[in-house]
């Protein structure tokens, strides 16, 4: 798997302010930057002699079974990326056994996911809209058509400030799209965790919250009755300068305890990344941007083979680090430098 040209490839096919709505982050993108580093200064402490001779990548997701702890976050816009994005994605997460999180805003005509048969669950990502009612026809939705969890994305109050796409003119959701709405006018900013309490009194699923990046916040959702977390600063889109996800995971896991899932996402771009994040105690990782760019390079193939080079590279990480199934993974794996 060579991320760097699936990127290069889908930068040819995308015209450049897409590509950059995409690739780019927030300010001088010092976050987005540092996601991937801070998965890279990480070193492990491999085992030997472990009898490696079958590696099991199963796991669950909130009970679920998946085939690996590597799934698909949620991301707005696939179906410029190619026809039929979202569905694209589902039948690649479904081939692949892979969690799938879909996310419903800015995902043009959204129908054809629940459609798509998968032995793996799939969630239903939504924003808090100020418009309750619309929130109340998402959740509504996401037990009608058998999504397993609810996740609400909790750090997008306000847009970033995305240079790039001021540059570019980038509107969201532009002509030809179902509807041009600014999200900065669409999004609830008075949300505090008693409104976690509101939707999880009526989400017939459990409730999973997106953006956390804090042990405090993270205690208090799951107080608030949150199932679990996702770690994540929004691929560095939001808050530049926040801390990089792998360097808060630790905080995090040891606040939520065995009260609830801890997952992340940002700059995890090697089976080893997901490796160290499984080390550190998240129940499963999130990939973004290198889902994007393999759906816009191939399509539902291109995607299904990002996920594919994921397990495959995580597999021969295990073996190599003399683990053979996912709970065997535990923080001895990591080196702490002196
Ligand atoms: C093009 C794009 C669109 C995104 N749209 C959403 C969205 O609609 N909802 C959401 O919760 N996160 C969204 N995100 C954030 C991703 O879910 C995820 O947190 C992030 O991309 C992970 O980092 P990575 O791209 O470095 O893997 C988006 C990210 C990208 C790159």
């Amino acid at each position: 798997m060579d991320l760097e040209l699936l990127e290069q490839a889908a930068r040819r096919r995308l015209d450049a302010a897409f590509y950059d709505y995409i690739a780019g982050g927030s300010e001088d993108e010092e976050t987005l930057v540092d996601n991937a580093a801070a998965w890279s200064r990480m070193r492990l402490r491999p085992k030997v002699l472990r009898d490696v001779d079958r590696v099991d990548l199963s796991t669950t997701a909130l009970g679920a079974p998946v085939a690996s702890p590597i799934g698909v976050a949620p991301m707005a816009m696939q179906h410029r990326a190619c026809e039929d994005g979202p569905v694209a994605t589902a039948r690649a997460a479904a081939a692949t056994g892979s969690l799938l999180v879909f996310g419903l805003f800015g995902a043009g005509s959204a129908g054809g996911v629940a459609e798509v048969e998968s032995t793996a669950p799939r969630w239903l990502q939504v924003y808090v809209l100020k418009d309750r009612a619309r929130s109340a026809a998402a959740i509504a939705r996401s037990v009608e058509e058998g999504y397993a969890a609810l996740v609400l994305t909790v750090d997008v109050v306000r847009q970033g400030n995305r240079r790039r796409d001021a540059r570019n003119r980038w509107v969201f959701l532009r002509e030809g799209d179902e509807a041009e709405e600014d999200p900065n006018e669409l999004f609830d900013r008075s949300l505090t965790f008693d409104d976690i309490a509101w939707f999880r009194e009526r989400a017939g699923v459990p409730l999973v919250i997106k953006g956390v990046m804090r042990g405090d916040d993270a205690a208090a959702c799951v107080d608030a009755g949150a199932a679990a977390v996702i770690v994540s600063n929004h691929g560095g889109r939001q808050l530049d300068g926040a801390a990089a996800t792998a360097d808060v995971l630790r905080e995090v896991v040891e606040a939520v305890g065995d009260r609830g899932e801890v997952y992340v996402d940002g700059g995890i771009r090697r089976g080893q990344h997901v490796l160290k994040a499984l080390a550190l105690g998240a129940r499963g990782v999130m990939l973004g941007r290198p889902v994007m760019w393999g759906l816009a390079a191939g399509g539902r193939l291109g995607a299904q083979a990002v996920l594919r080079g994921f397990q495959q590279e995580l597999e021969r990480a295990m073996a190599l680090s003399g683990v053979r199934s996912v709970p065997e993974i535990g923080p001895d794996l990591l080196h702490e430098r002196g």
